[in-house]
């Protein structure tokens, strides 16, 4: 991880989870990290804990769904820390909705969060990457779920959000490709993890059971796994990872 000490990375969701782990790997691996979440309290206790490291942790409350909110942490990296070399985009919900019964609203929300944003937060990091030479990568926390419908209720708009991630991936890829960009992209595919997202089926108890009984991930397996694909070479693409935990289905 050497090459990337002292690069910028900015991470969507990072006040929990999966996004919270990233942040701490990166800032221990000496990088300057910005960190965006609703949550300003969660940000600034991560922030507190990763005080002393050789990277450096920077909070910016943004809720991604604001467009507005993405622009203005744009512009604060630029004005403060010059340009951007790596965003993982990892912020997503999960919520269960009845694709025939389910309200609107929450398919807004998912594909608002897990689509949309995902969207505006690639086209602005491509831009600050352009402007460095090229040098960049764009990493999507993507879900197996992005790649095959299983059966479990009431996730139709997850699955779909998470389809159109893989989707965005590929095109992204093949729009650099186009303009002989050096900039990477990877398309991260975990399988179960233990952290907050999983408890969005406590409302129903059976789900809830499947769940707790299922082999899990932690959230540090997944950012090792954003550490081995940042510091695979530059000609070395990781375009997509699965990470499933043994024993899974
Ligand atoms: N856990 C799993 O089993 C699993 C499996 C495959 C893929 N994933 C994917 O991994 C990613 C991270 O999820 P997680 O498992 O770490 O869940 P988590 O613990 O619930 O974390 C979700 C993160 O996203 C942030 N977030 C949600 N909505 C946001 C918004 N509107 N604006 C800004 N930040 C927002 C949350 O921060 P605030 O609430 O503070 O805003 C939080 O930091 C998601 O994309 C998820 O789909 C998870």
């Amino acid at each position: 991880m050497s090459r990337w000490c002292g690069k910028v990375a900015l991470i969507t969701g990072a006040s929990a989870g999966i996004g919270a782990s990233i942040s701490t790997k990166l800032v221990e691996d000496g990088l300057q990290v910005v960190g965006l979440a609703r949550r300003s309290d969660k940000l600034q206790e991560l922030a507190s804990r990763l005080q002393n490291l050789p990277g450096k942790f920077h909070p910016i409350m943004a809720d991604v769904t604001v467009e507005e909110d993405i622009m203005a942490a744009f512009t604060w990296v630029k004005t403060h820390l010059g340009t951007l070399h790596i965003l993982v985009n990892n912020a997503g919900i999960a919520k269960p909705a009845s694709l025939i019964d389910g309200p609107t609203e929450i398919f807004k929300k998912i594909l608002d969060t897990n689509v949309l944003a995902l969207t505006v937060t690639t086209r602005e990091a491509v831009k600050l990457m352009r402007e460095n030479g090229g040098e960049g990568h764009v990493v999507h926390v993507n879900s197996v779920a992005g790649h095959r419908v299983t059966d479990i209720p009431l996730m139709n708009v997850y699955f779909a959000s998470k389809h159109a991630v893989t989707a965005l991936a590929e095109t992204l890829r093949l729009d650099l490709r186009r303009e002989g960009s050096r900039i990477r992209v990877t398309s991260l595919s975990p399988g179960l993890v233990e952290t907050d997202i999983i408890r969005c089926f406590d409302g129903n108890q059976q789900l809830a059971k499947v769940i707790e009984m299922a082999p899990k991930l932690h959230p540090e397996d997944i950012a090792n796994a954003v550490s081995y694909v940042l510091e695979t070479p530059p000609h070395v693409q990781v375009t997509e990872l699965t990470i499933r935990p043994t024993g899974s289905l």
